[in-house]
């Protein structure tokens, strides 16, 4: 009964989408957990870019998407993703939760007016509403797709939300058109779950955002509206923490990090901008230009930790092709002292100075070369990426088993 958890291991964009792409091959659904449409989850295959928001990625390779209870919907989003999916001749059987949130447009403006608010010191947000709409759950007024079933409770409900709030939310009608088009969609997502797990099928939870953007776990304030690690698989969907069979932690060969916060490890300047254009560092939700910097091994073993992630798999490292040195963060330096693991305190974590281990980077390499060397496999690799790799493992002390060489599938190396 694998339930296989895939977890951000950094701010982000560590290219979980395609990674789920590959791991629901034979999976019998994957699960949208937390988050909402904040998430930018890309796939490429058969010579197309699907770019998703809401809908798990991994059904991309004809796993039942499921959206569940943990999540902030937009269902406008929903509805397109489908068809997207339909234009590559799929027929997603999508289930989505009776208790899955909603968001409203009313919460993506209020999101702006948040940011706004903050000033100098606002998060960044993608402003798809999910402070909003996670806030409004908490406070026990958010609107559930089982509201939008019945028109009696999505008066009600929207009436709350207008005294709250002191302006008028959605639209009712509009509204209720949308939920008499989710409802064939709507499921006991909970229970469907632990049954295929019964079973004996295999489930991919498809984590959004990364650890450091977790809401309890991450760099407050400077994070997400929702659980990121990999125990809110646990909590978002309503499965036991013992079915949940192994932990896949992605990290990408560097870190990025989009909006503001803390980034020890953070490249300024030419350097960071030639990484920022290899990479094609730019927000698939939001086209913000990431902030880029050296792969941080202190803040991976702290995501790490936390999620008991079982191995890696790494993405992008062709981005780092061309360089004559490669900087790793090794431990960090604060008040006299080294730290191997980043320290759960943020403002402790502002004020660390990273120490870094240089290794030899490798030649240029051509995307026909590339391929070539994910048809042949590890072998294949320069000397200088394996070692690398083999560096890294040393450092994490867990095993890599899956490195991506470009953004498609099939580029990719495993072992
Ligand atoms: P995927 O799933 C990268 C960031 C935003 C902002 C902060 C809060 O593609 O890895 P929010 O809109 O969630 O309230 O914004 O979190 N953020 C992401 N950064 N990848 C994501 O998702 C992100 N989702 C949110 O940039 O700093
Ligand atoms: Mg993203």
């Amino acid at each position: 009964m694998p339930g296989i958890v895939i977890v951000g291991l950094q701010w982000g964009d560590e290219g979980k989408g395609k990674i789920s792409y590959l791991l629901c091959r034979d999976a019998d659904c994957v699960v949208r957990f937390q988050g909402g449409a904040n998430a930018g989850h890309t796939v490429i295959t058969q010579g197309r870019k699907l770019k998703f928001n809401i809908i798990p990625a991994g059904s991309a390779a004809g796993a039942r998407p499921c959206i569940a209870s943990g999540t902030v919907v937009d269902l406008d989003e929903v509805f397109e993703e489908l068809e997207m999916l339909r234009s590559i001749g799929l027929d997603p059987k999508l289930m989505i939760s009776r208790s899955a949130s909603i968001v409203l447009s009313m919460h993506k403006k209020l999101d702006s007016k948040i940011e706004e608010a903050r000033g100098g010191s606002a998060v960044g947000t993608t402003r798809r509403g999910i402070g909003p709409t996670y806030s409004d759950k908490a406070l026990r007024t958010g609107l559930r797709i089982e509201d939008l079933l019945n028109p009696d409770d999505l008066k009600e409900k929207l009436e709350i939300l207008r005294r709250l709030h002191g302006e008028e939310p959605d639209n009712f009608e509009n509204l209720r058109r949308l939920g008499e088009r989710i409802a064939p969609y709507v499921g006991d997502v909970e229970l469907y779950v632990n049954d295929v797990l019964d079973y004996g099928g295999k489930v991919v939870f498809e984590g959004a955002q990364g650890t450091l953007l977790d809401i309890d776990h991450g760099t407050y304030p400077y994070v997400t509206s929702s659980n990121t690690i990999a125990g809110a698989a646990c909590t978002g969907c309503g499965v036991g923490p013992t079915r949940i069979s192994q932990v896949i932690g992605v990290a990408k060969a560097y870190t990025t990090r989009v909006g503001a916060g803390v980034f020890p490890t953070e490249i300024k300047g030419e350097l960071g901008e030639r990484l920022r254009e290899l990479g094609q560092e730019y927000g698939t939700t939001t086209g913000r230009p990431r902030r880029v910097g050296w792969l941080d091994i202190p803040l991976m073993r702290y995501a790490m930790k936390i999620s008991n992630v079982d191995w890696i798999a790494l993405t992008k490292l062709d981005v780092l092709s061309g360089l004559e040195k490669i900087r790793i963060c090794v431990e960090y330096e604060v008040d006299g002292k080294t730290l191997g693991i980043a320290p759960p305190s943020v403002k402790l974590l502002s004020r660390v100075k990273p120490v870094y281990e240089e290794v030899d980077g490798w030649r240029k390499i051509s995307e026909d070369e590339w391929r070539r060397i994910a048809e042949r496999g590890w072998e294949a690799l320069p000397d200088e990426a394996k070692a690398y790799i083999e560096l890294l493992e040393d450092l994490l002390e867990k095993p890599i088993k899956l490195i991506s060489i470009g953004a498609e599938a099939g580029m990719e190396v495993e072992r």
